[in-house]
């Protein structure tokens, strides 16, 4: 096990009704002028905005709103709220939504205190040193925003998708997770949701450090919990309990936990982002292509690991043949995607032809030549990682 720090100081605010506590949390973290962010009218239509801005007026906090931000969120809409936050003075940001919104919200408060172009973090030529506080009311369970330090910003110039990890700066403030508030999801952003989580939990556990037994465990515990729990949600969506467990999974699958003492390896989200930004495709429907296609192609190299995975998550039958366990575990996991109405190839995301030439160039461009730590992928490997997903 490697030496680590781990510091999650988000305060998760979690339950039935739990919104109703907003306008306070703000006001404990100091806002006098909040800017509210949401997306395309889901959480106008549930009424969620509106209790929002009742518990801010209760509480007399002053806001505006910047509404409209799309999934695979845009650097335009981003200098929009820069430019009205200076203009309204807002001191706090809060983004009503998922992973696109809470994503949109850290780039604002990033770019706000900055006086060269926001995008400057994102390519890597500035460091992130100070950003006006965000806290978030959540309403999917799936990119893990609301407890991570992470944003991720396509710039629409050239459509590069680009992550951007902080290890306190960003972190929320508070997060409010009232599952009732995800009963409203279509079921395919649900999957994709349940998806990502699941991702975001093997991108930690499939790495080169050893002797990481409790976090190994802890990983595999979760991604048991979210084979438990999903078929419950796409069967019965406002059942609570089950919609509550996948909530909190989607945070604790990507708050750091999972990865603590080792080091991670984020190539599935990387090529993913690629498709993202090429095709506008949902996340987790990109990952749920890519992924499986990435570990099947690493069965050759890292059977062990990949074995224990199948053995302890997908209870494969043992085999001194750790290549065989390996290809089971991964059998598993696309016939559950399958189940969940996920997509498995190109052609299911609806890319008759994808142009893996762009797709491979665009990765290694914006990630280097090599990419990964479990095994390293040079253009070569990413090429045949693709054509694995036709
Ligand atoms: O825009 P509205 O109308 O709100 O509709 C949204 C959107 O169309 C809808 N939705 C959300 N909550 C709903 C709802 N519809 C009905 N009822 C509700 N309760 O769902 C759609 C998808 O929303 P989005 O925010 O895009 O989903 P998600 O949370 O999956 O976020 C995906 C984005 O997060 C990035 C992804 O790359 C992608 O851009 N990621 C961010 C990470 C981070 N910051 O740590 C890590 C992830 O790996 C990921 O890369
Ligand atoms: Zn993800």
């Amino acid at each position: 096990m490697d030496n680590f720090v781990f510091c999650s100081p988000t305060e998760f605010v979690f339950g039935r009704d739990t919104e109703k506590q907003v306008g306070e949390l703000v006001v404990r973290y100091g806002a006098t002028k909040v800017m509210i962010v949401f997306g395309g009218g889901s959480a106008v239509r549930s009424g969620l905005v509106g209790r929002v801005t009742d518990s801010l007026e209760l509480k007399q906090v002053p806001y505006v709103t910047l509404s409209g931000v799309q999934p695979n969120p845009l650097d335009t809409k981003v200098y929009e709220g820069i430019d009205l936050a200076r203009k309204e003075k807002v001191d706090f940001m809060l983004a009503i939504g998922g992973g696109s919104v809470i994503d949109t919200a850290k780039a604002i408060a990033l770019g706000v205190p900055y006086d060269g172009d926001f995008w400057d973090f994102y390519c890597g030529k500035q460091t992130p040193q100070k950003a006006l506080p965000v806290g978030d009311v959540l309403t999917i369970a799936a990119a893990g925003s609301e407890a991570s330090g992470n944003t991720v910003i396509t710039k629409s110039d050239g459509m590069v998708k680009l992550s951007l990890k902080t290890v306190f700066v960003l972190r929320p403030k508070f997060s409010i997770m009232n599952p009732e508030l995800t009963y409203t999801l279509p079921s395919y952003q649900t999957a994709a949701g349940i998806v990502d989580m699941m991702t975001h939990v093997y991108e930690r556990y499939f790495t080169n450090t050893t002797e990481c037994e409790v976090t190994d465990r802890e990983c595999e515990g979760l991604l048991k919990s979210i084979i438990k729990e999903a078929p419950i949600v796409m069967k019965y969506p406002r059942n609570y309990e089950a919609r509550a467990n996948l909530m909190w999974a989607g945070s604790m699958a990507h708050g750091g936990i999972c990865g603590v003492g080792r080091e991670e390896d984020w190539s599935s989200h990387h090529m993913e982002h690629e498709i993202s930004a090429l095709y506008g495709v949902t996340h987790g429907a990109g990952l749920s292509v890519v992924g499986p296609a990435r570990l099947e192609y690493l069965v050759d190299y890292k059977a062990e690991k990949l074995a224990q995975f199948a053995r302890r998550v997908w209870r494969v039958r043992i085999s001194q043949d750790y290549r065989e366990m390996a290809r089971g575990g991964i059998e598993c996991m696309r016939r559950f995607y399958r189940e969940l109405g996920m997509p498995l190839t190109f052609k299911d995301l609806g890319i008759e032809n994808p142009d893996i030439d762009t797709l491979v160039d665009n990765l290694h461009k914006n990630k280097g030549e090599v990419i990964g730590e479990f095994k390293s992928l040079t253009r070569e490997d990413t090429r045949k990682i693709f054509e694995l997903c036709l």
